[in-house]
């Protein structure tokens, strides 16, 4: 079956100073690359994780796939057809099939319209007709399990649970064929996180949806999430299927990740990597690889040349000069 997505090294530069400012600091960069080169591909039904600190690139690299943010370089294909350099008009016909749950679930949704309204914005936005507005409403609050009563709210009248179920409410109803949900659970209760989840895999079983899942927390991403990247610096340093990288992660970096966040498996056994210092900055990178500076294994040659993404074995991509392969020592 052909991919969903296929995304070839996709760029997303931020200007990050102004036209004068630029002028009179020359040496100083005026962009920095949130996104810098990143390929991946999307099965259809499939859930796809993506997981890196704060700032490595999460959300812009969802937002330039819905055309949030233009890319600046790279291709995006959605179901067989290239979406770069449409305007946005075009793009504006994909958004029916690829939709976006957003970070912030309260902030999203527009404060003075009820729960009813934003439900139906997306079928206005696109010229939709909806032939019964309360039975479409009553349809959409049922499939993430709230009562009709909750179409006559303003969303700060919801808490961070039902915000997200309504977010994802929206992002459903134009029936599409991919969701990026943005930290679907971060700021609720591990209960109320569970139920999000459960919702979300739900409905992509009933739906045939394909998820990019993206967050912070390991845990959820083993839980949902068929095949992960591991994002840093705007790069996917590691990219594999889900139970292979919590079992033998290639990358330091995703063995640090690993070990400071151990998920409870008796079967896994994390190598202890110590994850030392800051994420570098964007405006400054790193020579060579560009997390030598934090790797416990850095060599001469990691701080000297870029380790391009190799295979190291099927379907396990890694970026770094030195990967630890289970079983073997350095
Ligand atoms: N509109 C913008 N203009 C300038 N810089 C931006 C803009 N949006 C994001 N950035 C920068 O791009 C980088 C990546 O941000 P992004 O929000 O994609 O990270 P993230 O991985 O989603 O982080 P978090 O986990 O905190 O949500 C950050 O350095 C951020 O400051
Ligand atoms: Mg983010």
């Amino acid at each position: 079956m052909p991919e969903l997505l296929n995304v070839r090294d996709l760029k997303v530069k931020f200007r990050v100073r102004d036209m004068l400012s630029s002028l009179l600091n020359p040496g100083q960069p005026s962009f920095i690359e949130a996104v810098s080169g990143v390929s991946f591909d999307i099965n259809p039904g499939e859930t796809f994780g993506l997981v890196g600190e704060s700032g490595s690139g999460k959300t812009t690299l969802g937002r330039s796939l819905i055309g949030l943010v233009p890319p600046s370089a790279g291709h995006i294909r959605f179901r067989g057809e290239a979406l770069s350099g449409l305007s946005e008009k075009a793009y504006k016909a994909h958004r029916k099939e690829m939709t976006m749950m957003f970070q912030d679930p309260v902030g999203c949704l527009s404060p003075r319209l009820k729960i009813r309204s934003i439900l139906l914005q997306p079928f206005y936005i696109h010229g939709i007709p909806v032939a019964d507005k309360q039975a479409k409403v009553d349809e959409l609050l049922s499939m993430v399990g709230l009562p009709s009563q909750f179409g006559d709210r303003y969303p700060h009248q919801l808490s961070g649970g039902q915000a997200r179920r309504v977010g994802l409410a929206r992002a459903l109803a134009l029936s599409p064929k991919l969701i990026i949900a943005d930290e679907p659970t971060a700021g609720l209760d591990v209960s109320i996180q569970g139920d999000i989840l459960n919702l979300l895999g739900e409905v992509q079983e009933r739906a045939g949806v394909s998820v990019l899942a993206i967050t912070h927390n390991l845990a959820v991403i083993r839980h949902v999430s068929d095949r992960m990247a591991i994002m840093y610096l705007g790069r996917f340093v590691e990219i594999g299927d889900t139970e292979g990288i919590f079992a033998a992660p290639a990358h330091p970096y995703t063995q640090a990740l690993l070990a400071a966040n151990p998920v409870p498996d008796p079967d896994i056994e994390h190598p202890r990597v110590p994850l030392t210092g800051d994420v570098p900055s964007l405006m400054n990178r790193p020579s060579g690889c560009e997390f030598h500076s934090r790797c416990p294994n850095c060599e001469d040659i990691c701080r000297t040349e870029f380790p391009e993404a190799r295979t190291v074995w099927p379907g396990r991509s890694v970026m770094c000069h030195f990967p630890l392969i289970k079983g073997e020592s350095r």
